[in-house]
């Protein structure tokens, strides 16, 4: 079974993982609404990160900032300066594209080339595009009232360093986590999640003390490889790769990206840099605030060295669901199977009843409303019972509960396994406790 970008688009529509932005209009280029199912796995995602992250951490707080920063946090940080790509336009076919990418893209005219490759093309010199989209607060458009869509979490974090410090009594080693859509004017998105313009990002800034920095960098490497695992994701599927120097931003004295095995090859779900003390640095120059933490014990003050793992929530969940999905064969048909961890599945089980008589719809009905106190689930009465467990495999959905003619008289049901299709009967008063084991029980493919 070969995993294609194609099917994994498909299935995503046909079932409501995705659609793209403003279809009925024709849609806008790399912009993707998540539907009904869809959003329930990108909800999965993010708490499965703010668990691990925040809540099950005594040593990392969580904050939310606004999209719309003071514009001096951009010159501070090198945003304005240095947050650009090199682009090139073809004065032939009018399509454009990143300088340094030449090599991976196709000549619109002759898709078997590259551009500039065929003889037509005719390429402008590369000149520098800076990612950062504008916008202008009020009602007077000048450049006096420009200000930026972030194009990072991570600096709301780094101008908040000393409210957390002085609201939470923190001392480092200690985290800053965010959660937040961030904006991007990428000369060339595509592949689906993999890179749009606006997107989510799960950033967290950890501040150490100078001289910690490199044993925590390894740390948290370790760390955010495993967590993909935990979470379903094959380990032969992943890898660290470290950067070169000439990769490294502006900021980083090393980085090192947890890179998936995505249909269209090796490409980076989440970057780990050391950000040294860059942006505390800068932003105390900036603000005229002193950043500085004063260490009581030491009787010193110092700019905390900064470790950031910064995931992507699009692209994590674009990797979950690459990963998840299977195929097999059912009545000479070939059909999708989503065989995700159920802690990040959408829908965590669905009632059925076998027939639609005899009290079983109610009954069902009845074990739906419980079980929806505690899980997402889902109610199904259309079709065949093997027709119904098909349509909750492609959204990866892993227990089947059905009531059936035994379910009237005895209170139990069957429980049937997504991945095994095990079936086991339970009274239904247990339900609860066991579907919640079996979430919650370690589970790697
Ligand atoms: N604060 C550091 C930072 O933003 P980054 O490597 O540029 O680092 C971190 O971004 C993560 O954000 C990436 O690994 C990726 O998962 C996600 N990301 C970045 N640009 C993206 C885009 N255009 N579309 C989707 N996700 C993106």
């Amino acid at each position: 079974m070969t995993v294609t970008m194609e099917k994994i688009v498909n299935l995503a529509k046909r079932r409501g993982f995705t659609f793209q932005s403003s279809e009925i209009y024709g849609g806008l280029a790399s912009c993707w609404d998540y539907g009904p199912v869809g959003i329930e796995l990108k909800r999965n995602v993010r708490e499965a990160w703010w668990r691990e992250m925040v809540q099950k951490r005594p040593d990392i707080v969580g904050i939310d900032c606004a999209i719309l920063m003071h514009p001096r946090v951009w010159e501070a940080s090198g945003h304005v300066e240095g947050f650009t790509d090199p682009l090139v336009d073809c004065r032939e076919c009018k399509a454009r594209f990143r300088a340094d990418q030449l090599d991976a893209a196709q000549c619109p005219m002759k898709p078997s080339m590259h551009p500039g490759q065929f003889e037509k093309c005719n390429l402008t010199e590369a000149r520098q595009f800076n990612l950062m989209f504008k916008t202008f607060m009020g009602p007077v458009e000048d450049s006096a009232n420009v200000v930026f869509m972030r194009p990072e979490t991570a600096q709301g974090i780094f101008v908040n360093f000393l409210n957390i410090l002085n609201s939470s009594r923190r001392k480092p080693p200690f985290g800053i986590a965010q959660i937040g859509k961030s904006f991007r004017n990428e000369i060339t998105p595509g592949n689906f999640l993999f890179r749009t313009r606006e997107f989510e990002q799960m950033e967290m800034e950890f501040f150490v003390k100078p001289g910690e920095d490199e044993h925590w960098f390894e740390y948290w490497k370790n760390e955010r490889l495993s967590w993909y695992v935990k979470y379903g994701i094959r380990s032969e599927n992943l890898r660290l790769r470290a950067h070169a120097d000439d990769e490294l931003a502006h900021y980083a004295k090393g980085c090192a990206d947890v890179e998936y095995h995505f249909p269209f090859g090796w490409s980076e779900l989440e970057g780990i840099a050391n950000r040294t003390d860059f942006d505390l640095r800068r932003h105390s120059e900036y603000s005229g605030k002193d950043l500085r933490y004063f260490d009581e014990e030491a009787r010193e003050h110092y700019f905390p060295y900064v470790i950031e793992p910064a995931a992507g929530a699009d692209r994590a969940t674009l990797a979950f669901l690459v990963d998840a999905y299977d195929e097999d064969e059912a009545e000479g048909e070939t059909r999708a199977v989503l065989r995700f961890h159920p802690k990040l599945a959408p829908v965590k089980a669905a009632v059925f009843p076998l027939l639609r008589k005899d009290g079983q719809p109610e009954k069902a009905l009845k074990v739906y409303e419980m079980l929806g106190e505690h899980f997402t689930v889902q109610y199904d009465q259309a079709g065949s019972i093997g027709r119904r467990y098909r349509r909750q495999d492609e959204i990866g959905t892993p227990f089947g509960i059905t009531v059936d003619h035994q379910t009237m008289s005895d209170d139990t049901v069957t429980l049937r396994d997504r991945d095994s299709m095990e079936q086991v009967r339970l009274p239904i008063d247990r339900l609860v406790d066991d579907l919640r084991n079996r979430i919650e029980a370690p589970r790697q493919r």
